[in-house]
Formats: structure tokens, C-alpha cells, sequence
């Protein structure tokens, strides 16, 4: 544990720890998306592959209770049948999907009171536990930190399902409506051949999860990538050259998916006549040309395939967000100054994606926009362990479960990812048949 700085540098003691502040904050975030949810849409299960809504809402203080009530701070359970019915929620394969009926789960104020005696619990003894004199304290530190982050994670993919409700179940106000142009002409910039560095060093490292971890460096040959996301107005030439009736765009196995799913364009348009229409969280509108397509690693590698281009690897990626022309390397695209709003669409100021020349401050030091936020990046790395790899005692499926090669690397961020993840070696990952989450298609030419 040497290294695992935060409860030792506090020198105050008077304030409520840091870590307990974010917590609320946290808390605060997911709290306010129930509140958005008609009490019948709780029971609805907008992904099929995820559980009903109403799993999240104990969901959240179970996985707390479990890794820090229990795991961390020993407490004795006052509810081991919701501690393990919510313990987890994860995306089964297609063979696999959940099939229990509405009424299998708990009614919601009973949840309501098991949240509520959870928070009661941690919130009594877990500032004592993050400032003591001991590496207990830099445990506790580091397994609130998971709590923060894994609570906020699902801030952001709840709203995955949020967006595939019907719009009467949504109780939040309608927004203005978002501004969007034409799509900007496509062009690519040279990354010349260097190195880049991927992971982190778990001796430095407060926080980081399991996949992280360890920090090595990589040498990158030469290639291009495209200066902006694939817009929606870009996607629609590929579905009009009838990319989604072509097998030879799609390799065996997504062809079969989109074929079972009867696929025909990205998940969020509706098709109206001869045009596009777009379901935004709160509204519908004309399909924003210039904001990014959101669509899975399948429909993204068949738009690349029909492009003539790629997809980047993840270093290929990580080498063109952070590196410099003079060979250093940096916290973010834009340099190493904390994210801020003029940065990239993410830490949610925005429900929706935005036009992907919103944030010309935001472009890496290559001349590449729009890489940190406003959805995720798929890459051609399928989700596997960097050397040095160790799954953490607090939770050790959190990322073994998903090495299987079903599963593909993001990087990048979305208008709901949480500040905190725009780190350099957080690493996001789905199936690749997966097309409710917020991620674009970036394209390279290697
Ligand atoms: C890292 C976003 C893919 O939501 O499936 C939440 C995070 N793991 N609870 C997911 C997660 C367990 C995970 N992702
Ligand atoms: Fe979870």
C-alpha cells in the first residue's frame, strides 16, 4: 500500500474529508435521476440486456455497503438477502439475458429504507475510518474512491436507458432546442511514428481500477487520423449506400446480430419519409447532422470497413490524444490543466451530444477535436489486462469478467461521464453488440 497518498497530506481535520463531499456529490447525481423516472417507468427494462430499472435504485447501496460497510470498514450486515440481490448488474452475453417478470423485486420504499439505513451506517463511521493514522485509512480512501466512481459510471449508463424510454415516462423539463450545423468537411492529420505511454504506476496511484494497471510504454508507428468524429450526416451516406444490406462491410458474427436485430440504423434515429429524425433524451428533433453517430463497435467497424479506414487500437488512440509533435506527454488532449467546460461535452453539463466543432479548445496537441467527451471512442483493442495485471480483493470481477474477446476498449468520455474518469489510463469498455452506449466512430488510416 506505500504510495497510496490522500488521508496522510490532510491536514485539516476540522472539515468533512474530501472523499466524504464527493460521495454526497455522487449521491446527489443519482439521486436526481430516479427522481426523473414516472414511478411505474422503475419497473421497465429499456435494455434488454441489463437488469429493470428498479435493480439500480438498490443497486448502488448495496455495491457501498458490500465493498465498504462490509468489505472495508467490517461492519455487520443488517440485510444479507438486498446485500446480495443487488450486488450486481452487469451485461450478460446474448445467451444469457435476464427474464425475471416486474413483480420479482422488491416494492420501491422498501429499497427506499435500505438505501437510506446503508447511508446512515457508512456515514457514521467513514470519516473516522479515511482520517485515521494507518494504511487502513489509505484502504478506506481507495475503496471510497471506487464507490464514487462506480456510482457515477452508472449515472452515465442509466441514461443509456433513460434514452430508449418512451418520453411521457421522463418527468424533466424539455429543453431549449440544442444547436446544430452542417457537418464539417473530413480531413485527417499525420501522427508521426513515437511512443506512448498506456497504464499507470500503481506505486503513485491513489486511485485506479483493476485495468489500469501497470504503466508501459509502447512504440507507435506512423499513421492518420481523422480530425473529427464521424457525424451523423457522414452516417447517413453510409446507410443510404445501403451499408446495412451489404454482408462484406460486417465480419460473420456482427452480420448475424444485426440480422437477428433486424438493424437498419443506429439505434437513437427514427426513420420519417425520405429523412432522419433524433431521439434526444428529452425531445425529439431533426437529426443533427454535425453531432456525432452513436452507434456499436459492430455498426462502427462496418462504417470503417465501407470508408476504407480503421478503427484506432487503443494506443493508436492514446498516442494521438496525448502525445506532442516534441515527443512529451500529457494529462489531457488539451494539456494538463483540469477539464473545464470549453474543453469537450462531458461531466454533465449536457443530456446530448453537441456539433463535434462545439469545442475547438479541447484539440490535442496533433491538431485532433473533440477526442475527450461528447461519447466515447470505440477502438479495435478488444478488453484485455495490461502486463503486471492484479484484480483487486474488493472486487475481483471487475474487470476479469469481461477478458473474453467479446469485449472492446473505449476511450474518450460522453456528455455523462464524470470528471474524475477523463484521466489518461481510465479505460471504458461494452460487447461489441452493444448500441445503447454514447460512443462515435474515429477513423485512422494506418
Ligand atoms: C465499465 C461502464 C463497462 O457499467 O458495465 C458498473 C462499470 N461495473 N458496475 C458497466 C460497472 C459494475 C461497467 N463499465
Ligand atoms: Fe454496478
Amino acid at each position: 500500500m506505500a504510495g497510496r497518498s490522500g488521508a496522510r497530506l490532510r491536514l485539516d481535520r476540522q472539515s468533512p474529508h474530501p472523499l466524504l463531499r464527493r460521495l454526497a456529490d455522487a449521491r446527489r447525481r443519482t439521486d436526481s435521476l430516479f427522481r426523473m423516472l414516472r414511478p411505474e417507468a422503475l419497473r421497465e427494462r429499456p435494455i434488454t440486456a441489463r437488469h429493470r430499472l428498479i435493480f439500480y435504485l438498490g443497486h448502488l447501496e448495496a455495491f457501498d455497503w458490500n465493498i465498504l460497510g462490509k468489505g472495508t470498514l467490517r461492519l455487520e450486515s443488517f440485510h444479507p438477502d438486498f446485500d446480495r440481490l443487488f450486488a450486481f448488474g452487469i451485461d450478460p452475453l446474448d445467451d444469457e439475458l435476464p427474464s425475471e417478470p416486474a413483480s420479482f423485486w422488491p416494492e420501491q420504499d422498501v429499497i427506499a429504507a435500505y438505501n437510506r439505513a446503508v447511508r446512515r451506517r457508512l456515514d457514521a463511521r467513514l470519516g473516522a475510518a479515511l482520517d485515521a493514522d494507518s494504511s487502513s485509512a489509505e484502504n478506506a480512501a481507495w475503496v471510497t474512491n471506487a464507490a464514487i466512481e462506480h456510482r457515477l459510471m452508472h449515472a452515465e449508463t442509466c441514461v443509456y436507458m433513460l434514452r430508449d424510454l418512451p418520453l411521457q415516462q421522463l418527468l424533466a423539463p424539455r429543453l431549449e432546442p440544442p444547436a446544430s450545423g452542417a457537418p464539417p468537411p473530413r480531413r485527417r492529420v499525420e501522427i508521426p511514428a513515437g511512443r506512448t505511454t498506456l497504464g499507470r504506476a500503481r506505486a503513485r496511484a491513489a486511485f485506479g481500477w483493476d485495468n489500469e494497471f501497470e504503466e508501459h510504454a509502447v512504440d507507435v508507428p506512423a499513421f492518420e487520423m481523422d480530425v473529427h468524429p464521424v457525424t451523423n450526416g457522414d452516417f447517413i451516406r453510409f446507410v443510404a449506400a445501403g451499408g446495412y444490406e451489404e454482408p462484406r462491410f460486417w465480419s460473420a458474427a456482427d452480420w448475424h446480430w444485426k440480422v437477428r436485430l433486424g438493424l437498419t440504423h443506429p439505434r437513437r434515429w427514427i426513420r420519417d419519409g425520405d429523412t432522419w429524425r433524433f431521439r434526444a433524451l428529452f425531445s425529439e428533433m431533426r437529426l443533427p447532422q454535425d453531432w456525432p453517430a452513436y452507434v456499436s463497435h459492430a455498426e462502427a467497424c462496418a462504417y470503417a470497413r465501407w470508408a476504407g479506414l480503421s478503427l484506432p487500437t487503443e494506443t493508436q488512440w492514446q498516442r494521438a490524444a496525448l502525445c506532442t509533435p516534441d515527443g512529451r506527454e500529457r494529462s489531457y488532449p488539451w494539456g494538463d490543466e483540469p477539464p473545464g467546460a470549453s474543453r469537450g461535452n462531458f461531466d454533465f453539463h449536457s443530456w446530448d451530444p453537441q456539433p463535434v466543432t462545439a469545442h475547438p479548445a479541447g484539440a490535442s496537441a496533433f491538431g485532433v477535436h473533440d477526442l475527450l467527451g461528447n461519447g466515447w471512442e470505440w477502438t479495435s483493442t478488444p478488453f484485455a489486462p495490461f502486463p503486471g495485471f492484479r484484480k483487486d480483493d474488493f472486487y475481483p470481477g471487475y474487470s476479469a469478467a469481461f477478458f473474453d474477446g467479446r469485449h472492446f476498449v473505449l476511450k474518450g468520455g460522453g456528455p455523462r461521464t464524470a470528471a474524475c474518469m477523463l484521466r489518461r489510463s481510465f479505460r471504458n469498455w461494452f460487447q461489441a453488440h452493444y448500441p445503447y452506449v454514447d460512443a462515435k466512430v474515429r477513423l485512422v488510416a494506418n
